[in-house]
């Protein structure tokens, strides 16, 4: 086997990416990468400067004034920084979700972060969810997997987590963003939301925490050849 070794995961939001990315970091010693969070911190950028999300030629402005890190703390849990300051739960609100994947869509902006993700890989065993690491961002991953679930069932995920968080927000409205984002993922341009050719697609709708990240691990460990 080489190494270092790296898993991508793809998928739409909610689908549990993260929480099984998370699960096989700690089964296989991988760090985790939540390459969603690097898009949130640009648009959180945006945000902040009063830039429109969809005002390309004005966030494009800004890419090289910008300092984005990523960090883990003594947990192993990844932090991140824009210009030195811990944005981690800033760039969680839906306000930001919609930023994100606004500014997500503009090439530039992809082409800005690529070599963060790549260098992440090219240096450490990885597990890396997005929207394009199998397709575009690490075209050899040595396994690839398309976590998806339907979009009520996401919304009921995603409604049930900002709640846990003390964010009250209307089941119908987390459904509505989580839609216009699966629109606008999966229908931009540049790198859209798709599974890989020769990616091992998993429906979580039915599936319980457990068993999607049993499924997920079959695959690393039939890769390792344990
Ligand atoms: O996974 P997430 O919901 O935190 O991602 C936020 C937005 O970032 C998402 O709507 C699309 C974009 N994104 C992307 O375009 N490519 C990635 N690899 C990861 C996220």
């Amino acid at each position: 086997m080489k190494h270092p070794i790296s898993v991508a995961i793809d998928g739409p939001s909610g689908a549990g990416k993260s929480t099984v990315a998370k699960a096989l970091a700690a089964q296989f010693q991988l760090i985790y990468v939540d390459t969603g969070a690097i898009y949130r911190t640009v648009g959180l950028a945006a945000q902040r400067a009063g830039v429109g999300s969809k005002d390309a030629p004005a966030v494009i402005a800004l890419l090289p004034g910008l300092s984005i890190d990523i960090a883990y703390d003594e947990s192993g849990t990844q932090r991140m920084l824009l210009c030195g300051e811990d944005v981690s739960d800033a760039i969680r609100t839906p306000k930001s979700s919609i930023y994100a994947s606004d500014v997500s869509a503009i090439p530039e902006v992809r082409a800005y972060l690529m070599d963060m993700q790549r260098s992440m890989a090219a240096r450490h065993s990885v597990v890396m969810d997005g929207r394009d690491i199998g397709t575009v961002v690490l075209p050899d991953a040595d396994v690839k997997v398309f976590l998806t679930a339907s979009a009520e069932e996401r919304a009921r995920r995603r409604w049930l987590e900002l709640k846990k968080r003390g964010t009250e927000t209307p089941y119908d409205e987390v459904l509505r963003d989580i839609e216009y984002r699966d629109r606008q993922d999966s229908t931009r341009a540049a790198a859209p939301l798709r599974a890989a050719e020769d990616a091992v697609c998993i429906d979580s709708s039915d599936l319980s925490f457990s068993e999607a990240v049993e499924a997920v691990a079959r695959l690393v460990r039939e890769k390792l050849g344990e």
